[in-house]
């Protein structure tokens, strides 16, 4: 490196450091501060309605003036141990074999790096080995066998991921299966009232997205499921798939989703949400745009109510470099978790292209 460019660089970075250190300080006391002390970098961690605790846990993390990345694997990891939420990690629905199968991913703005996992047995911080899987491969994906394997040599320890509550749901479902499952016989798209496959859409695809902004202006996120409950064992949904269960550029911001992830993989939302902001929508229109793509695409009648609109819901959460914020689901009443600084999140509620008419 030339030798003047470097000086510049130290002193960037040097100033940098600085800059974060003041940033951390101030973060304490927001409302203290004028707005001219205001950090340059309005941090920002948003998550789906699960999150409240794992964006706390996050942003605690960035205003101790960590990585992003640090900070929202911090937070998930939270959910994955926890056993009440039964669409991540530990205590997640199993498939229809009863076992529990995890996806997840990650990346990384500031080195534009990332990894992930999909069908993972026996370890309950898929999270944790998406990481790995992007820090010490060459590789971005691994699956099933190989990632178990992968996870063993690093030490994670095998456990059994299914809760007592969790096999009692699967063994109502499976003593009760009828059409229920996801074994469709031919048909074609004019086909409406077969295998209640519908109601797969219908079912818990639970899981939990996270983007953070940290006081450095980097960018990371992290999504981590067990995806459909039930669903026929090696299924892979939209979670660990970059581009559509989560996407990050550290020059616009990151975008991930929660919900039907068939129909995400079908229009990989996550990058086109990115690509949206960076042509300078809002996280919340560039969310919208996404869920209007996704109704257009979905044209088999099965999937379709009686006004044409899909029966399913995807959610997706946005941030951008400037730390704005926003969220859209297809269907009213999704909520998200947002921690803009304070020592507690809140719920906000999401954009939506249809309102839920009440049931009767
Ligand atoms: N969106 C999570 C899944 O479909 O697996």
């Amino acid at each position: 490196m030339h030798e003047s460019m470097k000086r510049r660089e130290f002193i960037k970075s040097a100033a940098f450091a600085g800059a974060a250190a003041l940033m951390s300080h101030q973060l304490d006391n927001l409302e203290a501060v004028g707005a001219q002390q205001r950090p340059a970098f309005k941090p920002v961690v948003i998550s789906s309605h699960n999150g409240l605790v794992a964006t706390a846990k996050a942003m605690e993390f960035i205003k101790q003036g960590k990585d992003a990345l640090d900070a929202v694997i911090a937070g998930v990891n939270i959910v994955e141990d926890d056993p009440n939420d039964m669409s991540v990690g530990y205590g997640g629905l199993p498939n229809e074999d009863g076992v529990v199968e995890l996806d997840a991913s990650v990346m990384h703005g500031p080195t534009g790096r990332g990894g992930a996992v999909a069908s993972l047995r026996n370890i309950k911080n898929p999270s944790k080995v998406a990481r790995l899987v992007m820090e010490r491969t060459d590789h971005v994906l691994l699956v099933g066998e190989g990632a178990l394997r992968f996870a063993r040599a690093h030490g994670f320890k095998e456990e059994n991921l299914l809760t007592d509550e969790a096999r009692n749901a699967w063994l109502r479902w499976k003593e009760n299966l009828s059409n229920e499952d996801d074994w469709l016989p031919p048909h074609d798209v004019e086909t409406k009232n077969i295998g209640e496959g519908l109601k797969s859409a219908l079912r818990n695809t639970g899981t939990i997205n996270c983007n953070a902004v940290d006081l450095q202006g980097n960018i990371s996120g992290v999504t981590t499921t067990s995806g459909l409950a039930w669903k026929i064992p090696g299924r892979v949904g939209d979670s660990p798939i970059l581009g559509a269960g989560l996407y990050v550029d550290n020059e616009v911001g990151a975008a991930g989703s929660t919900g039907r992830g068939e129909a995400n993989l079908l229009a990989c939302s996550s990058v086109m949400i990115v690509e949206f902001m960076r042509q300078g929508k809002t996280p919340e229109q560039a969310c919208l745009m996404a869920c209007e793509r996704i109704v257009k695409q979905t044209k088999m009648k099965r999937l379709l109510d009686e006004k044409g609109r899909p029966k399913f819901n995807v959610n997706f959460y946005a941030i951008n470099k400037r730390g704005e914020y926003g969220a859209a689901a297809i269907w009213s009443g999704s909520k998200f978790a947002v921690n803009t600084g304070e020592a507690q999140s809140r719920h906000e509620e999401c954009a939506y292209l249809y309102k839920r008419e009440p049931r009767n």
